[in-house]
């Protein structure tokens, strides 16, 4: 297969993209830097690196991101950083993000090209919970937390479903909910005529965020987190 072509088929480059990196000189074939995308290489054989990192052919690819502020859960757009600018370099072919994340929202983002895992996972018949740092504007009663508990009206036909609430401080919680209605925590707290000030996922279905992936980082799940991860389904 041609160099540039298999680059194309095993990321989320273009022809033209894949063209300016071998230009850069950012293609190494076997340890040599290859400037040429015609080449013929032997995907099953050769070592194929693109900014050192190997790639190789896998169906499907799953990343967790830890999501920083600013940036907006979309494949692309004309003019805003989207989540998926941060896998550039990352391997797979139609990748996309599990869910969303609002733009100043950080934290857990799973992204995969494996669209049953994460259709299953945002189906709302399967109620993964998602825990979610809350930090507010002001303090928060025990009454606040039982309402949040019960469930509240967030303007929508149905209140919201019951939710776990664990105290962090006078103003910060660790919110446990199962479903994934829009600005959901945002509009929970309004409902409790409170603000949210700073919103961090930090768990979705079992799988927590992990300490080594540090804000604006990713990395391909591992092998016991994609268990992990699946188990909750
Ligand atoms: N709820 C929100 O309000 N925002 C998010 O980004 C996620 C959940």
């Amino acid at each position: 297969m041609r160099l540039d072509k298999f680059i194309c088929q095993v990321s989320s480059y273009s022809r033209s993209e894949a063209k300016v990196l071998l230009k850069k000189g950012s293609v190494a074939v076997n340890g040599l830097i290859c400037k040429d995308g015609e080449l013929k290489i032997d995907e099953n054989q050769d070592s194929i690196t693109i900014n050192g990192k190997e790639i190789c052919y896998q169906e499907y690819y799953y990343y967790l991101l830890h999501k920083p502020a600013g940036c907006i859960t979309a494949c692309e757009d004309p003019k805003e950083k989207t989540v998926m600018d941060f896998l550039k370099d990352a391997p797979g072919k139609n990748l996309s993000p599990v869910g969303r994340l609002d733009k100043d929202t950080e934290g857990l983002l799973l992204i995969t090209n494996d669209g049953a895992l994460s259709h299953n996972l945002l189906s709302p018949k399967k109620h993964i919970p998602k825990t979610y740092f809350v930090r507010c504007n002001s303090p928060f009663s025990e009454e606040d937390m039982q309402k949040l508990e019960e469930g509240v009206d967030i303007g929508d036909e149905k209140r919201t479903k019951p939710a776990k609430v664990k105290r962090i401080s006078d103003n910060e919680m660790e919110l446990t909910i199962t479903e994934g209605r829009y600005h959901q925590v945002k509009r929970m707290l309004s409902a409790i005529s409170n603000k949210v000030v700073y919103l961090k996922r930090i768990s979705m279905g079992n799988l927590k965020l992990p300490e080594d992936i540090k804000c604006g980082e990713y990395r391909e799940l591992t092998p016991n987190e994609l268990i992990i991860l699946k188990e909750s389904l």
